[in-house]
């Protein structure tokens, strides 16, 4: 099928200036000899993107946490795409779990950012997951389902070639407490699914479908190794340039 593994780096709001340079250089350094059959992206803060950007190297790519709907106008406190992309950024998150449920995002606010990323030119990281309480109802592939339809809305096949899927189990997601690699698999398979529903086959086939959540160079092989599984949404881990580069390095050894 030949999708290329995606590794990615959210920094979520930590380091600082020098510490996400240091941070950036290291990372350049821990994944330079892994296969370039491994997409590596990293996500900092805002303010760093650009010394982050310069830091990096030309192997990782430069990422952002988010992105605002509109081009410009009185929007205090938003980044636009078009901002983003001046500072060298060439993907952007939407729609990750801390944002849609400690910000509050929407469903519908999540399809705008993710349009907004794609008209820009950008790729996207749409994340979806369910919570704790919606898992144990039975309800992760619905509220999978839900979230996807909402993001994806508008967005052609043509576009998909530029959207990744980051299923993050809330639960997950810095507790230390990983799923287990069939549980994930199962809703990455579900998730694969329902593009095959909204869009085909091929687009199914070719969407990367990546898992965040207490990723970490010990559990990576194993999660990685599930057939739908096409690479991590990494958060603590991805601040130890060591531990990161361990995670590609494991993206590199899977055959799809
Ligand atoms: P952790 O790897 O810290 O669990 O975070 C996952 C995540 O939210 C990545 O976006």
């Amino acid at each position: 099928m030949g999708r290329k593994a995606f590794v990615g780096g959210n920094w979520k709001m930590n380091t600082q200036r020098e510490s996400a340079t240091a941070l950036a250089t290291a990372v350049a350094k821990a994944t330079e000899k892994a296969s370039r059959d491994v997409e590596v992206v990293v996500f900092p803060p805002f303010p760093y993107l650009l010394p982050v950007g310069d830091a990096i190297g030309p192997r990782v790519r430069l990422g952002a946490q988010d992105a605002y709907t509109e081009a410009s106008g009185a929007f205090t406190g938003e980044v636009s795409v078009a901002m983003l992309a001046d500072c060298g950024a060439t993907h952007a998150l939407t729609g990750h779990s801390e944002r849609r449920h400690v910000l509050g995002e929407s469903d519908t606010l999540v399809g705008a950012k993710t349009r907004a990323v794609l008209d820009g030119g950008l790729t996207c990281v749409v994340c979806v997951g369910e919570t704790l309480e919606q898992r144990e109802a039975g309800e992760t592939d619905t509220v999978n389902e839900r979230q996807t339809r909402a993001a994806l809305e508008g967005v052609s096949a043509e576009g998909m070639a530029r959207v990744v899927i980051a299923y993050e189990p809330v639960w997950a997601i810095g507790t230390g407490r990983t799923a287990s690699p069939a549980d994930a698999q199962q809703a990455h398979a579900a998730l694969r699914a329902l593009l095959a529903k909204l869009y085909d086959d091929k687009v199914a086939a070719a969407t990367r479908i990546i898992y965040g959540g207490s990723v970490k160079g010990a559990n990576a092989a194993e999660l990685f190794g599930q057939p739908d599984i096409d690479g991590g949404l990494i958060g603590g881990a991805s601040l130890d340039a060591e531990e990161f580069g361990a995670i590609v390095t494991a993206a590199a050894k899977k055959v799809h």
